[in-house]
């Protein structure tokens, strides 16, 4: 059964490098779909042609943050949530088998985090690595049976856990017709896992060796100076200005 690989991603300096360290791995996983979902108005050329590229199976759409939350001007924003929305819709049109996972562009991912997620019946889930002060956000086992979560950031989440910390199958989702992601920052994961009801954290199936083995973590790109961009259009300008290309 195939896995669904929900990779949401928007428009900026370190995108391009993003996802292609991101196709580099997925390039080595067999029977995969990518849905890279643009957080744009419109698909990037340069995205488009990066994935034509890498000879995957993969979808390439946009579903862009809605306005009202765009143009808050204070706080968080619901990152990434219209993106992953619209690939689960995706999921519900096309899909009948396999297990749908999460990974945003900038996280870095073992293979065998792959090999792990594909027999995920239900809901499974596993440790995430480099996140919060922590340093790790996972289900906790004891003497093999889920006994909490162990997360630097709890908030009355019923599931404390990140983002690249789950997997779900998607025989089970399409049982749940009205689940989906919230636009609530920091509650997404939470949000969403708790609207695959009836499902309950002692339900989880815990992987990676009881969750003993970190095949995820949660990387951030250091942000490049904003302005190496205008510096980037004015080498374009210079070097290609004749050939377009
Ligand atoms: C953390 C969690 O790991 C994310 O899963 C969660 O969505 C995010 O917080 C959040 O709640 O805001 P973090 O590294 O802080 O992740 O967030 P980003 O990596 O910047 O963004 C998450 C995903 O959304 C990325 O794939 C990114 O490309 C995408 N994104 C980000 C957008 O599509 N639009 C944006 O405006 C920003
Ligand atoms: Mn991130």
């Amino acid at each position: 059964p195939p896995l669904y690989i929900i990779t949401p991603t928007y428009r900026r300096a370190e995108q391009l490098p993003e996802l292609t360290r991101l196709a580099h791995t997925l390039m080595l996983v067999p029977n995969l779909y990518w849905l890279v979902i643009e957080d744009a108005v419109e698909k990037s050329p340069l995205v488009a042609k990066l994935l034509e590229k890498t000879g995957l199976r993969y979808q390439h759409l946009i579903a862009p943050m809605p306005d009202e939350y765009k143009s808050k001007k204070s706080g968080p924003k619901p990152r990434g949530v219209s993106n992953r929305n619209k690939g689960i819709e995706w999921v519900r049109a096309n899909a009948v088998d396999g297990v749908i996972y999460l990974a945003d562009d900038d996280n870095t991912y073992d293979l065998e985090l792959f090999h792990e997620i594909r027999f995920t019946k239900r809901v499974s889930m596993f440790p995430v690595g480099l996140i919060t002060k922590l340093g790790v956000s996972s289900p906790v086992v004891k003497n093999g049976v889920f006994s909490g979560f162990y997360d630097g950031w709890v908030a009355g989440r019923k599931f404390p856990v990140d983002m690249a910390g789950f997997a779900v199958s998607v025989k089970f989702l399409l049982e749940r017709p009205n689940a989906t992601m919230p636009y609530k920052p920091g509650y997404e994961e939470d949000g969403f896992l708790r609207s695959l009801k009836p499902f309950e954290p002692k339900e989880i199936e815990l992987l990676a060796s009881n969750c003993s083995r970190i095949l995820v973590w949660h990387t951030q790109t250091k942000r490049n100076d904003p302005s190496s961009m205008l510096d980037l259009k004015a080498y374009v300008e210079k070097s290609h200005s004749s050939d377009g290309s």
